[in-house]
């Protein structure tokens, strides 16, 4: 099964070519388009720019991904249809419906959120080869956008145990890096400082860390940064390291003990991180360790999976595919297919 896929749910305008069996998945082509650049100025994703940006650069990356060969192979065409901005979104789901509908082929609507949980599936053959005994797998998902964990029972089979009330893990580190005129995106560069700064020179709070439901809350956290802050005169560069690293600790803490608690107490057979702050080298050696101490596997996706991408999008499709989930859309009933900016997995 050949899947052409298409992601444009934020500011990576995105496609990938996925031929897919039951015992590998190849990946032929993946592109992507990264926009933070341009958002880099504005201190964050500005959505009438990526929009605008994303008209700009569809048509190249679809030219640049079929060269000449063109559909001729193509079984299927997948696009993210949400979550995510919705000016974002209607322009890869256009794309996608019109490729789809002039070139007769079949085409399915995928939940983004989905396709960074099978980011796992594109960088573990384990996970190819022989999956059913992994399940029910306890999924962490991390990125700008969402912070949850979900237990997956099956593909397609997902239960959501808790969330962020407030801010999601990765848009606190990009607040934090705002706070220290650190550019957007945040993450990598506070994750980068936090490397030669002291994770105890401050105390800053553990979020909920005690409560017995599985949920998070990040703003207090990036609240407490800003305090830290307004009480120093001046900032160091030092300091700047150091308050990277007291609060990388407390974030991180905070997301291993969630879900190591909620591996254990529902009876989880593995635990998989997924979302752009599994990019997070600190966040994957401590959940590595606790999962290590209670005997579970552990899986990540490649650094190169880790961020929005369409070849994570093309494998979620080969999975609901195989197992009849979303709707398959075909003819003129692929123009019913409508992206949906606040989409749930579950
Ligand atoms: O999944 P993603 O690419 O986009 C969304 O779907 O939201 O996630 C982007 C988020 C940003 O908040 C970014 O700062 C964060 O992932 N991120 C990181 C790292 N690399 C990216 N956070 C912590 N450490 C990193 N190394
Ligand atoms: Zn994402």
């Amino acid at each position: 099964m050949k899947i052409l896929a298409i992601e444009s749910s934020c500011d990576e305008t995105a496609m990938a070519i996925l031929e897919g069996n039951s015992r590998s998945l190849k990946l032929k082509k993946n592109i992507v388009y990264s926009q933070a650049n341009i958002h880099k100025q504005y201190g964050g994703v500005v959505p009438e720019v990526a929009a605008r940006q994303h008209v700009e650069t569809i048509i190249p990356v679809m030219d640049n991904l079929l060269g000449k060969s063109r559909l001729a192979t193509i079984d299927y065409v997948a696009v993210t249809s949400g979550p995510g901005l919705i000016t974002s979104l209607v322009l890869g789901v256009t794309a996608a419906k019109t490729l789809a509908w002039a070139s007769s082929l079949p085409l399915i609507g995928v939940n983004h959120i989905e396709g960074h949980i099978y980011s796992n599936w594109l960088s573990n053959k384990k996970l190819v080869a022989d999956d059913a005994k992994l399940f029910p797998a306890l999924v962490l998902i991390v990125s700008g956008g969402h912070t949850e964990l979900v237990l997956m029972k099956n593909h397609g089979d997902y239960k959501l145990l808790g969330q962020t009330l407030d801010d999601a893990a990765g848009e606190a580190y990009d607040k934090v890096a705002k706070l220290l005129n650190l550019g957007y995106p945040g993450g990598p560069i506070v994750s980068q400082m936090a490397k030669d700064g002291n994770p105890k020179a401050y105390t800053f709070p553990r979020p909920m860390i005690d409560r017995p439901d599985y949920n998070f809350s990040f703003s207090g956290l990036k609240t407490a940064v800003l305090y830290a802050l307004e009480k120093k005169q001046q900032v160091s560069s030092q300091d700047v390291k150091d308050i990277c690293a007291s609060f990388q600790v407390a974030l991180v803490e905070v997301l291993v003990a969630k879900t190591i608690k909620a591996a254990k107490e529902q009876g989880a057979k593995a635990i998989l991180l997924a979302g752009g702050v599994s990019a997070n080298d600190n966040l994957k050696k401590h959940l590595a360790q606790k999962a290590k101490e209670i005997n579970l596997p552990f899986f990540y996706p490649d650094l190169k999976y880790t961020g929005d991408n369409a070849a994570m999008i093309a494998v979620a499709a080969y999975y609901n595919i195989n197992h009849q989930r979303n709707k398959v859309l075909v003819g003129n009933k692929v123009f019913d297919l409508v992206p949906q900016a606040n989409w749930q997995l579950v």
